[in-house]
């Protein structure tokens, strides 16, 4: 991990920040310090605080920048953490699937939450390349979770019925234990 990167304080749930719309980021910020930073101190955060991910205005700023990371699983190798600036995500196909979304944000609590299996994006890095990629299963799910974000949109808004809502300890004990 980069420990020279500054540590962020995550804002919570009723800070206004998660409940506006992002700015894009001007085209005169790509490449600089301030945003080559930013990036790198939101990677470190969300490393830190032990996320999947980590939207600016998770961390008070009104830009549409995320970042996310995927561990290994059955499901995906390893995706190191990735920076997406000014992410443009459209679902393709029709599948839903239901999968389990926590939030830094929210801290403490679990959900089900329906969305799109497949997703393809397009992006820039912090530098100002051209990214586009297709994403799947979970690694389509924290790209979609991460870009609500930068809508004002969290992921308790996405679930269908608050039915499945737990805390930790016990969607660990009854959720996790009876898989
Ligand atoms: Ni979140």
């Amino acid at each position: 991990m980069d420990e020279t990167a500054r540590l962020l304080e995550v804002v919570r749930l009723g800070h206004p920040a998660l409940r506006s719309t992002a700015e894009a980021v001007p085209e005169d910020w790509f490449g600089s310090g301030r945003l080559v930073d930013l990036g790198r101190a939101m990677v470190r955060t969300m490393i830190e605080e032990q996320g999947v991910g980590l939207a600016a205005p998770q961390v008070a700023e009104d830009l549409r920048l995320f970042t996310y990371w995927v561990p290994e699983s059955d499901e995906h190798q390893e995706i190191a953490p990735t920076i997406l600036v000014n992410p443009e995500v459209r679902a393709t196909g029709d599948e839903i699937e239901e999968g389990w979304e926590g939030c830094l944000s929210i801290p403490g609590l679990r959900g089900l939450v329906p969305r799109p299996s497949r997703v393809k994006v397009k992006a820039r890095t912090v530098e100002g390349e051209s990214v586009s990629l297709t994403a799947d299963g979970f690694h389509a799910r924290v790209i979609q979770h991460e870009n609500d974000h930068l809508d004002g949109v969290v992921f308790l808004d996405r679930m269908t019925s608050t039915h499945s809502l737990a805390f930790e300890p016990e969607w660990e004990r009854y959720v996790l234990g009876e898989e």
